[in-house]
């Protein structure tokens, strides 16, 4: 069998890791399975690329299609025009895309149409927020899969409800999980965590890249000012995306909030690992915070990851100034929630996936 894998952000390449692990696992015993990697391109600095690349030993591309960043529908159509002409060159019985990113839905899209099977993994998550470009893309991309493979028994049950072949819909679990367990042991300290005198619980960490929460300036400086003004003595490490940081250039930003460029895989997840809280809107840090227990805000009005609010850790603060400070009422009175890891996070989706496909 001749796949090709496709990814193209940063939260992918913690995806497609352990698939290709556990594809080079089975080729060793024989299995007659090869594999494409295809870089679309649609991240390119080294921050939120090579060094996922490097960190989780993921082997060079086959091809980078060198797209870059762009509106929605020219980055949609750069990875298109060149994945066409990738997969024309490469036929593949199967081309397999993770998660939600614009490189997701324009490779599925190009595959489908030029007759190959598509196989989504992490599909059938569904925030049900038509303003999330990923929610576009997740609609999307499922609408024209031919084989999902699900985190959690719940995203099955809504491809069914929207017409999906239940047969065609395999639970396997949480291959960003399996990157998060292969890794636990090789953690690093980042040298921020020294040159800050941090300690384990002294310091919250944040992400926000969401469009929603930084491109409106306005807004984005009323959200890092109550955050700053709740978090009293404990400094925020908030390595910040690049179009998070170009948004902040414009703002003073408050001394207990440090802004830094965006981390390394081990060292982001060392500085997860031992924080007191976690504040986001990424999807896949709800799902980190929730395998190690750490207690997670999650900056939003929905989540496409329910279960790491009903079985994990998360809880789905919002943005208004009222529900925020309530939560960090409950938060510093240690009323959080204490959850558990979901079933089938614990480290073994990626060798599920390649069972199923050897018995394709
Ligand atoms: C993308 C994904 C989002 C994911 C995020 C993780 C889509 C629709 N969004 O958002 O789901 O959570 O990646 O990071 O696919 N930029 C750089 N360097 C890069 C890449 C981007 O500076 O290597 C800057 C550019 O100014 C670019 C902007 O970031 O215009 C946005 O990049 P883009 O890939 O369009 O979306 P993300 O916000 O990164």
């Amino acid at each position: 069998m001749n796949l090709t894998l496709i990814a193209g952000a940063r939260p992918n390449f913690m995806k497609i890791a352990p698939i290709i692990h556990a594809i080079n696992k089975a080729k060793k015993n024989g299995a007659n399975l090869h594999y494409r990697l295809i870089h679309t391109g649609q991240h390119y600095d080294e921050k939120l690329s090579k060094y996922f690349f490097d960190d989780l030993n993921i082997p060079h591309p086959d091809a980078n299609l060198g797209v870059g960043s762009g509106s929605h529908a020219s980055q949609t159509a750069k990875i298109m025009v060149a994945f066409e002409e990738e997969l024309k060159s490469n036929p593949a019985d199967y081309v397999l895309v993770v998660g939600d990113v614009n490189s997701t839905m324009a490779c599925a899209i190009v595959a489908k149409k030029l007759q190959t099977k598509v196989i989504h993994v992490e599909a059938g998550l569904r925030s049900y927020d038509l303003d999330m470009p990923e929610e576009i893309n997740r609609m999307l991309t499922d609408a024209i899969t031919d084989l999902f493979f699900t985190t959690t028994p719940e995203a099955g049950y809504k491809l069914i409800q929207t017409g999906s072949n239940p047969d065609h819909i395999h639970f396997v679990g949480n291959v960003m999980m399996d990157t998060l367990v292969a890794n636990l042991d090789r953690l690093q300290e980042p040298p921020l965590y020294k040159e800050h005198q941090l300690s384990k619980g002294s310091y919250y960490l944040m992400t926000l890249h969401r469009p929603s929460n930084v491109d409106e300036e306005q807004e984005l400086k009323r959200l890092i000012t109550l955050l700053s003004e709740q978090v009293e003595e404990k400094p925020i490490i908030f390595p910040a995306h690049p179009r998070t940081q170009k948004q902040l250039k414009a703002l003073d930003l408050p001394q207990n909030i440090i802004m830094v460029d965006p981390l390394r895989y081990l060292e982001f997840i060392f500085l997860v690992k031992n924080a007191f809280a976690v504040l986001t809107d990424s999807g896949g840090i709800q799902e980190e915070t929730t395998y190690l227990g750490i207690p997670c805000f999650t900056l939003r009005e929905n989540t496409e990851r329910p279960e790491t609010i009903t079985v994990g850790s998360n809880e789905l603060i919002g943005t208004s100034t009222e529900n925020i400070i309530a939560g960090f009422h409950r938060l510093k009175n240690g009323q959080w929630e204490r959850g558990q890891i979901p079933m089938y996070w614990e480290g073994k989706a990626a060798e599920r996936i390649v069972k199923k496909l050897l018995e394709l």
